[in-house]
């Protein structure tokens, strides 16, 4: 959305609402509807496209969604707001002055106000700059921001910095490819107190610089976000923080420990991404009195059962061989007809297995395709 489109939404809040009304009630119609009242084409899509971007939005934002304005791609790229508000506040504790530098639509930004802290928030687009303010403004909050460039511009005592993750050709996974790179952007906030860096979920362990903490960001067991927190914000080698139904929980450690090998207990555990990718799956194995049964492969075995928001549990039924027919065989003669299969390590593919299984009859399971020590095992399962 162009500067001008802008200013004339925020001019008219009366035409974001019939926007907003006219979707609801018109859909594809909406923009006939909204121009039968002499507004302007152009205005009259911005506002229809904003109403929509509205809608998508209230799953990152809930209903203060409504109140801001978003372009696709800055709603794409914005840090959900329970993760941004939880971020803000970690960053409240060592300073009361941060700069945002990319700030896009200004998420962070806003979080980082809301939390007490004076912002500085940069970007180099102009369009999104002023989307950053105008956000800042819907809410009430206070946000200086600067049309700049992230690795010229002055830092604060605490800095926050996301660098765009996508360019002409689609999202990038390498952090060298990133805007501003990644590696520069360190070099650049080496001389902050402390400071945190959103990256990929992928972001492979070589970009981890040492002396950094290392978070994995999962919401509802979706892997959404890492962050690399360093200077005097890394607190400790490896985080997984874990929002289940609104509420956070956390594991530390150090992402160098290795669990336990066993066999298969009476229980399995499907540790969440955020603790795998942190390297934690030893340490959620020692919460759990678990093991793994086979030393790469992330599943975890117990004879006790214990519910923990880090890991997805199952009850463990029966193990046979991963061998098709043997499998089709078992499964008809418990008249199991619905299966959901996970596979990890064995390399099958779970579509084509399925269609191998010719399953038929009214019960209900789970097939874990997977490694057992040197064998590969089908592991029957029923849901907790
Ligand atoms: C991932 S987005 C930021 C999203 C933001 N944290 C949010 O939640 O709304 C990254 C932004 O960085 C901006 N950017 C890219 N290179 C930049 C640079 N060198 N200096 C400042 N901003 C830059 C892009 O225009 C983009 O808007």
């Amino acid at each position: 959305m162009d500067t001008r489109l802008l200013k004339a939404l925020q001019a008219d809040p009366g035409l974001q609402r019939r926007a907003a009304e006219a979707l609801r009630s018109a859909g594809r119609r909406a923009a006939l509807e909204l121009r039968r009242d002499g507004t302007d084409p152009e205005l009259a899509a911005a506002a229809l496209t904003l109403a929509e971007l509205r809608v998508k939005a209230r799953a990152k934002f809930g209903e203060r969604a409504d109140e801001l304005y978003f372009t696709r791609e800055g709603l794409e790229q914005a840090t959900r707001w329970p993760v941004a508000e939880r971020r803000a506040a970690r960053l409240a504790r060592h300073a009361d002055e941060v700069s945002d530098l990319c700030c896009g639509l200004g998420t962070d930004a806003l979080a980082l106000a809301q939390a007490g802290l004076r912002v500085e928030a940069v970007e180099a687009d102009a369009a999104t700059a002023a989307l950053a303010g105008a956000n800042a403004e819907a809410l009430g909050l206070e946000v200086e921001v600067r049309v700049g460039d992230a690795l010229a511009a002055p830092l604060r005592a605490a800095v926050f910095s996301d660098p765009a993750r996508r360019g002409g050709a689609g999202r990038t996974f390498d952090p060298a490819a990133y805007a501003p790179p990644l590696d520069r952007l360190l070099d650049r906030l080496a001389e902050a107190g402390a400071a945190a860096v959103k990256l990929g979920p992928g972001v492979r362990r070589e970009w981890l610089p040492g002396g950094a903490e290392a978070e994995w960001v999962s919401v509802d067991r979706d892997v959404v976000e890492a962050c690399l927190w360093l200077g005097g914000a890394a607190e400790v080698p490896r985080r997984a923080s874990v929002c289940k139904d609104g509420t956070w929980h956390e594991l530390t450690g150090t992402g160098e420990q290795r669990a336990e090998t066993g066999g298969v207990g009476r229980y399995l555990y499907e540790p969440d991404g955020a603790v795998i990718r942190a390297g934690l799956v030893a340490e959620l194995a020692e919460r759990l009195g678990a093991h793994t049964a086979h030393p790469d492969i992330a599943y975890l075995y117990g004879d006790e059962l214990l519910r923990s928001p880090f890991a997805r549990v199952w009850k463990v039924e029966e193990i046979w061989p991963l061998n098709a027919k043997k499998v089709r065989r078992m499964l008809a003669d418990r008249g199991i007809g619905t299966l959901t299969i996970k596979q990890r390590g064995t390399g099958i593919d779970p579509s084509k297995f399925r269609n191998e299984l010719k399953l038929k009859g009214s019960e209900e399971a789970t097939l874990v395709a997977t490694r057992v020590g040197k064998t590969h095992a089908a592991i029957l399962c029923s849901e907790l």
